[in-house]
């Protein structure tokens, strides 16, 4: 479980955090919506602690994050995957060297395992195979899936997901929310997923928080959030053309 307190961030006059109160349980599948550049990938760094709050606190199965030593740290962050927005591969790197830096960066594994789970990895994201090209010969579906083959090689228990569809055409936005369905299912996994794209809440998401102003404005299902009156998240729907 991952509970988020009070939480508050500004970046010089900017306060882009003002008290967030979120809890996520195990096995939930949660979309963090909210306008772009209200604090959604801010708030998700906090979660693996690449940010430090001003005030408030992120704790992991039951433990603060800010208050862990190095090694603690260490061995929470393998808990975690993190589809970072726009997948962020590096462009001089073949495919297979892209997925397993988590494991070569700490020399945990030998080559022959590292090559094993790269390529049940690359398998499991449905691109098997392709661990010798390089990420200017993919298309931008495929970027997405290595990344996200990247972020399963500790296998992770929680998978944080920064605007998986974005910059995809629809049918491609669609394989990628079955994607992840499937490893929600597949992996058990504990997923956080920010997105604006309202197709994605509906068909991935079994809970949506919404952020507005800095704090969380609502919690609820996608039927709570569709069917609601409330005039700030009925502007939002309708700006995102749901
Ligand atoms: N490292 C940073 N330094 C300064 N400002 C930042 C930094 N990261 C994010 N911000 C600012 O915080 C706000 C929220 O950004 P972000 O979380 O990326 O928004 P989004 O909801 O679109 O993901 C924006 O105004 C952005 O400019
Ligand atoms: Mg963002």
């Amino acid at each position: 479980m991952i509970e988020i307190v009070d939480l508050h961030k500004s970046f010089g006059k900017n306060l882009v955090l003002r008290g967030i109160n979120l809890t996520i349980r195990e096995g939930e599948s949660l979309a963090i919506i909210g306008k772009s550049g209200c604090g959604k990938s801010v708030l998700l760094k906090h979660i693996v602690a690449l940010l430090k709050p001003d005030k408030g606190y992120v704790k992991f199965e039951g433990r603060i994050i800010n208050e862990m030593n190095n090694k603690e740290l260490y061995e929470t962050r393998k808990r975690f995957g993190f589809l970072f927005q726009g997948a962020a591969l590096f462009d001089s790197m073949t495919v297979e060297e892209n997925v397993s830096l988590p494991l070569t960066e700490n020399n945990v594994e030998s080559k022959e395992a590292i090559a094993k789970i790269v390529a049940d990895k690359l398998a499991l994201v449905g691109l098997p195979n392709t661990q010798k090209l390089k990420p200017a010969e993919l298309s931008g579906g495929m970027k997405k899936r290595v990344g996200l083959a990247r972020a399963l090689v500790t296998n992770p228990s929680y998978i944080l997901y920064d605007e998986p569809t974005t910059g995809l055409d629809p049918i491609m936005s669609d394989s990628i929310d079955d994607l992840i369905k499937d490893l929600n299912q597949k992996i058990m996994a504990t997923s956080i997923i920010v997105t604006h794209d309202m197709f994605s809440v509906k068909n991935v998401a079994d809970k949506i928080a919404m952020m507005h102003e800095g704090k969380i404005y609502f919690t609820g299902t996608p039927d709570e959030l569709l069917n609601s009156t409330d005039s700030v998240i009925q502007k939002f729907i309708q700006r995102t053309g749901f």
